[in-house]
Parts: C-alpha cells; structure tokens; sequence
C-alpha cells in the first residue's frame, strides 16, 4: 500500500507532532511503500523569511532521520523538489468549488489567530490535495486537525474524475493517528502556536526542566489523585511501557506520592526515547551533503511517480494531445 503525508517546516517540532503523526509515519515503513515530504510550498503560507524556511526544512528531514526513518525502506523529500504538485493544484482549482473552501475549519482558525489570509492560505487545501492525489495514494496517516483536508482531497478526485469522465486520480484513504490529542505543559492541545510545546531536541537538561513545569492541580502528596484528569499522567500513558503505567496509575490512585515523583518519571522515559534519536541528529547534522543526497534520491523516485501521473491528468483535461482528443 501507498502511504503519504506531509508535515510542515513552521517550527521546531514537538511531542505533539511525535506521537500525533511522525511516530506513525515511521512505523509505517515497514509494510509499506512510504511517501513523506517537508511541505515547504504550505509553510511559505506562514513563513516568509527565507533563511528560517531553509533550516526549519533542514530541521525536519533531520528530525525524522534521527527519530528512525529509514530512507532505504521511506522515501522522505521536500515537496518542492516535485514542482508538479503545483500544476496539479491549478488544474483542481479549476473543478472545486469556493464554497468547498470556504468551509475549511483550518483556514478560519488561521484567520482568527491573526495569519493573513493570503490566497495561498485560502487555496492551501487545494495544494494539499494536489500532493496526496498526484502519488495515487492509497493511505493518508494524519492527525483530527487535518482529517477536514483530505476529505477534501478524496472529493477534488471525484470533481475531477466526474467533470473529465475518467478515473484517473485514486480517492485515498484517511488514517487517524491514534494519540488524538496529546496535552501541552498547560493542558491545552500541545501547539507551538500556544507556547506550551516539550520540544523534541532540546538539551535533556531543558527538556526535564519544562517537564518538571507541567502544570497539575494542588492535591497534596498524601491524598489519592486521579489519573483520568493530570497532564502528566496522560503524557506519560503515551510514552511508557503498560507495566510502567499500571504501576504510575496505582500509585496516585494510592496516594502518597507528590506530582514531583510522577513529572520525574515521566521525564526520565522522554529521555529513554528522545536521548538515542538525540545522539542521531548530532551525528547526522554534522554531514549535511548525505542528508542532502538521501532528500534528493528520495525526491527522485517521488517525482517519477508525480510524472505519470500528470500525463494521465494532461491527458484526461485536454491539455495536451492525447488520444481520445478528436472525439
Ligand atoms: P502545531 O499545532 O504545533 O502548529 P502542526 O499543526 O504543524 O502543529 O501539526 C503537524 C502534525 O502534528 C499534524 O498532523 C497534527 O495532527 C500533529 N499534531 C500537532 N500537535 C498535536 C497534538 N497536540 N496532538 C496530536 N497531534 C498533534
Ligand atoms: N497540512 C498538513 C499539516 O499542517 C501538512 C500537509 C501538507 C499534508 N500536505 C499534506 C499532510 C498532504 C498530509 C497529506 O500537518
């Protein structure tokens, strides 16, 4: 099966992002034929200054090689290195209707955050379907906040498909990643946009300093608390092992245990996970040319992919001469 999903280069990258797309992602590779690029076309939406849009693109390859992505088993790429996603999005542009466009969630949470509301972040969703549609993609692995997008994405297919009479763009699949929403320091989804992100590549000294931080209720160490409701407790069920978090939930359950125990656990696991890709990313950011040959060769069998494709798309719209064009 075909997998793809994008991520953008709009920040440094966070736990939430982790265990809300990229860990899946990476696990996906084993079964299957994986397509993951660096959506900086989307980014420019947001980012518009060119040396931070370079790195954080930089930072993003480097973050999911270190966290163990595989390139011989992946394919991870920037998404510009396949400029016809950008001729795709024009041509589904042209069969989707604004009123679609104009539903999108995402693009009116933007605009009340204070983003200018370009065309690009209008039409972003078109660019969006563009790159799952111009793969055949059969899975599209993301998280609740996307979800509106690429059903969007499958109905640009059937616009497309229905105007043209032909079946040539492939309705994909959604995948909801399975840790729906996973908390801030604060409580709040965790969001670099809130300022409440436990970043993946921190120092480890800065990393437990912020974990330590988590705000949690004022129970006092000898009462009972409840699991259900902390923020550590929830972070913690995401990363430990089942024994470690029957055993976590027991000891709040019995009480005597003060929330300072719990953040202390649940930074040393953060550790175990993040330590070793941390090690990785130190090693791989010192040869920037093989991180730079795997994006290229990754981007080369992505795009030839890309190409037939858009044939098929040129074809089906009369763009070029095809075969059925002097019915
Ligand atoms: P941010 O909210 O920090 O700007 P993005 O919107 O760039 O993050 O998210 C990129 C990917 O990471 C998306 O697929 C999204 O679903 C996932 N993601 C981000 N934050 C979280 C979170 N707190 N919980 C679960 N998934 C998340
Ligand atoms: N919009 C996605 C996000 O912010 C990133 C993205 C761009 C994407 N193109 C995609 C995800 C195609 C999946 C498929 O997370």
């Amino acid at each position: 099966m075909r997998v793809l999903s994008g991520v953008q280069p709009s920040g440094k990258l966070h736990l939430g992002n982790y265990l809300g797309a990229m860990k899946q992602h990476i696990e996906a590779q084993e079964a299957n034929e994986c397509f993951f690029f660096i959506a900086n076309y989307h980014s420019l939406t947001t980012v518009q200054d060119a040396a931070v849009l370079a790195q954080l693109t930089r930072d993003v390859a480097l973050d999911y090689l270190a966290l163990g992505l595989d390139p011989t088993r992946a394919n991870i790429f920037r998404q510009t290195d396949v400029p016809e996603v950008t001729e795709l999005t024009w041509i589904l542009s042209t069969v989707t209707g604004k009123g679609l466009l104009e539903r999108a969630t995402s693009y009116k949470d933007k605009v009340a955050r204070g983003i200018a509301s370009s065309m690009g972040l209008f039409c972003y969703p078109v660019l969006m379907a563009a790159d799952i549609l111009i793969y055949h993609s059969d899975v599209v692995p993301v998280g609740k906040d996307q979800t509106q997008h690429v059903e969007m994405a499958q109905d640009m297919a059937a616009y497309f498909n229905n105007t043209f009479g032909c079946e040539v763009l492939k309705r994909p699949e959604i995948k909801l990643n399975e840790a729906h929403v996973v908390p801030g320091v604060d409580g709040q989804k965790m969001s670099k946009s809130y300022g409440n992100t436990i970043d993946l590549f921190d120092t480890a000294k800065k990393t437990r300093k912020r974990i330590m931080g988590i705000k949690t209720d004022s129970t006092p160490v000898e009462d009972p608390k409840n699991p259900d409701t902390c923020n550590v407790f929830a972070l913690y069920k995401l990363l430990a092992e089942p024994a470690e978090v029957a055993d976590l939930e027991k000891a709040y359950r019995d009480g005597g245990m003060g929330y300072g125990d719990a953040k202390g656990r649940l930074a040393d696991v953060v550790e175990r996970v993040l330590g070793p890709a941390r090690q990785r990313r130190d090693t791989l950011a010192a040869d920037p040319d093989a991180v730079e040959d795997v994006l290229r060769t990754c981007a080369g069998k992505a795009r030839s992919v890309a190409k037939n494709v858009m044939t098929e798309v040129r074809e089906a719209c009369g763009l070029v001469a095809g075969k059925d064009t002097h019915r």
